[in-house]
C-alpha cells in the first residue's frame, strides 16, 4: 500500500485525541499476566501487529488468553495466519466480557510453570520485543522452542540475549551471525548469575530478569546506562521484589507473580508522530492528546523538545485509575511553532531511542544545525534508521550527513515531496509521513502499512485533523 501525503493547507486541529496503547507496556502486562496465578485484566492494548504477535505466542504455549470482545488474536493479523494453534489439552478460554472491547485483554495466567511446549514454531512476526523477552521466559522456564520472525526480524542481532541466558544455564542456539531462528533447547536448568551488558538495552535486560525469575536466588543486570524500566514497575506491581541500584537491577526467584487489573496508557512513541506534526503544521495548529505514558526513562524527546526551543503543554495526572502499571500519565498539547537548532547526546537520546527518526525530522526542519548522537543500535533497529533517515531526508531535499552513531542536518531549508521507501520500518513510515506535511509538493511512501505495527488508523487519525491522505494499492 502507498501512502500520498499532501503538503498541508490548512492548521491541523484535534482535542482529547488518545494514541493507541504503549507497546512496550503491552507486551509486558500479555506476558507477565500469563505468567501470573489467576485472571488479570488489561485495557486499552497497543492494537498493531506486534502486540499480536506476543499474543499469538502465548496461545501456542497454551496460555488462556482472549480480547476482551471474544474475537480471535487472528482477526487482523498479517495476510496469511490463521488463529494461533493452542497446544492438545490446554485450559478453556475465558468468557467474553460484553464491557470490554478488541483492544483489552483477560488472560488466565497459568503460573511459572504452567507455560506448554509449542506444537510449532513461534513467530513473532516484525516483534523484537516478542522475541526477545519470551527468549528469557522460555529459558527461565526450561520449555524448548523455535522463535522465528519476518524477514526484518530475521536480520537482527540476538547474542544479545542469547549469550547472557547462555550464563545463566540455558541452552539457547542462534542462526547464522547470531541472527533469528533462535531455539532454546531442552534439558537445561536455569541459575541465578550476574550480568554485565555491553548495550544498555530493556529488551536484553527484560530476557535476563524474566529468566531471572525462575532462578533461586538474585539475578542481577547491569548497562552501561540506565534503559526504560516498563519491566521493574510492573513486575513490582505485580508482587516481584526489584531492586535498581545505579544502572543495576535484581530480582529475586523462585517468584510468583499475582494477577492484575490495569489501564495500559498511550505511547509516547506514538504521540510524538502527533506533537512533531502539530510543531512544524501551519500556523493556528495545535493537537492535544490525552492519557500518555510518560515514564521518565522513556520521555527524553519532551526533553529533546525543549532543547529545539518547542514549548509543549504537560498535564501529570497524580491519581490514575485504574492503575497504570505503576507508570505516570498525562496529557500532552503542542502548537505549531518555530523551532531551533539542538545537539541532542547521551542519556537523552536513550530515553527517546525510538523518536530519533521524528527528531531527525524536526531537525531537518529547525533553523541551523542539529546533530544527534549516540544512536548507534538505531542501525539494527527494523531497518538501519539512521540510513533511511538520512536517505529520504535527502531525498526531500534535506542537507543531512550520516554519522557512524547518529545524524547531522543543516536545518531550515524547504522539504520538497519525493517518493520514499518504509524499509518494513512502521517508524520510517510515519516519521516521512510528519515531513510530508511540511513539504512543498506531494510525497509517496510505499510500504504505508508498515505503519499498522505500532499506529493502526494514523492515516485516518491524521485526515480527521485536518491532512489530505490518499492511500493507494
Ligand atoms: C523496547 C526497547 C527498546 C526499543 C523498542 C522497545 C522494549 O529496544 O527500541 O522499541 O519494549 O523493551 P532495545 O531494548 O533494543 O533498546
Amino acid at each position: 500500500m502507498k501512502a500520498r501525503v499532501h503538503p498541508l493547507r490548512r492548521p491541523l486541529r484535534g482535542e482529547r485525541v488518545r494514541v493507541p496503547g504503549d507497546k512496550s507496556i503491552s507486551h509486558r502486562a500479555l506476558l507477565f499476566a500469563a505468567l501470573a496465578e489467576g485472571e488479570s485484566r488489561i485495557a486499552g492494548l497497543a492494537p498493531g501487529g506486534d502486540v499480536r504477535s506476543t499474543a499469538r505466542c502465548l496461545a501456542q504455549l497454551g496460555v488462556p488468553l482472549l480480547r476482551g470482545d471474544g474475537t480471535p488474536w487472528s482477526a487482523a493479523a498479517p495476510a496469511g495466519l490463521g488463529p494461533p494453534s493452542r497446544p492438545a489439552g490446554s485450559a478453556p478460554l475465558p468468557e467474553p466480557d460484553p464491557d470490554m472491547g478488541p483492544d483489552d485483554a483477560i488472560v488466565h495466567g497459568v503460573g511459572m510453570r504452567g507455560l506448554r511446549a509449542p506444537a510449532a514454531d513461534l513467530d513473532c512476526g516484525n516483534s523484537g520485543t516478542t522475541l526477545r523477552l519470551l527468549c528469557g521466559v522460555l529459558a527461565g522456564a526450561g520449555v524448548p522452542a523455535t522463535l522465528v520472525g519476518d524477514a526484518s526480524l530475521s536480520r537482527r542481532p540476538m547474542e544479545r540475549v542469547a549469550a547472557p541466558l547462555r550464563e545463566l544455564g540455558a541452552r539457547v542456539r542462534t542462526g547464522a551471525s547470531g541472527r533469528p531462528p533462535v531455539t532454546v533447547e531442552p534439558g537445561a536448568a536455569i541459575h541465578a548469575g550476574a550480568i554485565a551488558s555491553e548495550v544498555a538495552s530493556a529488551q536484553v535486560k527484560s530476557a535476563v530478569l524474566l529468566a531471572g525469575l525462575f532462578a533461586e536466588g538474585e539475578t542481577t543486570f547491569t548497562e552501561p546506562a540506565r534503559s526504560r524500566d516498563h519491566t521493574e514497575r510492573l513486575l513490582r506491581q505485580m508482587g516481584v521484589k526489584v531492586a535498581t541500584r545505579g544502572t543495576t537491577v535484581a530480582v529475586r526467584g523462585r517468584a510468583r507473580l499475582s494477577p492484575v487489573a490495569l489501564e495500559v496508557p498511550g505511547d509516547l512513541s506514538s504521540a510524538a508522530f502527533l506533537l512533531a506534526a502539530a510543531l512544524i503544521a501551519p500556523e493556528g495548529s495545535s493537537i492535544a492528546l490525552r492519557h500518555v505514558g510518560l515514564n521518565p526513562t522513556r520521555a527524553g524527546f519532551l526533553d529533546a523538545l525543549t532543547q529545539l526551543g518547542a514549548r509543549i503543554q504537560l498535564d501529570l495526572k497524580r491519581e490514575a485509575q485504574p492503575l497504570p502499571g505503576g507508570e505516570p500519565v498525562g496529557d500532552l498539547s503542542a502548537s505549531a511553532q518555530g523551532l531551533r537548532s539542538a545537539e541532542l547526546d547521551g542519556d537523552l537520546v536513550l530515553r527517546a531511542i525510538d523518536e530519533v527518526p521524528i527528531l531527525a525530522v524536526l531537525g531537518a526542519v529547525a533553523r541551523g544545525t542539529t546533530v544527534i548522537r549516540g544512536a548507534a543500535e538505531l542501525r539494527v533497529k527494523e531497518s538501519d534508521r539512521l540510513a533511511q533517515m538520512a536517505r529520504g531526508l535527502r531525498a526531500m531535499g534535506a542537507q543531512v550527513e550520516e554519522l557512524p552513531d547518529g545524524l547531522r542536518m543543516e536545518g531550515g531549508r524547504p522539504l520538497h515531496g519525493a517518493e520514499i521507501d518504509s524499509a518494513h520500518d512502521h517508524r520510517i513510515a510515519l516519521a516521512f509521513t510528519v515531513a510530508a506535511l511540511a513539504a512543498d509538493s506531494p510525497t509517496l511512501i510505499s510500504g504505508a502499512e508498515w505503519a499498522d505495527v505500532s499506529f493502526p488508523g494514523f492515516f485516518d487519525l491524521l485526515r480527521s485533523l485536518g491532512a489530505e491522505v490518499e492511500l493507494v494499492a
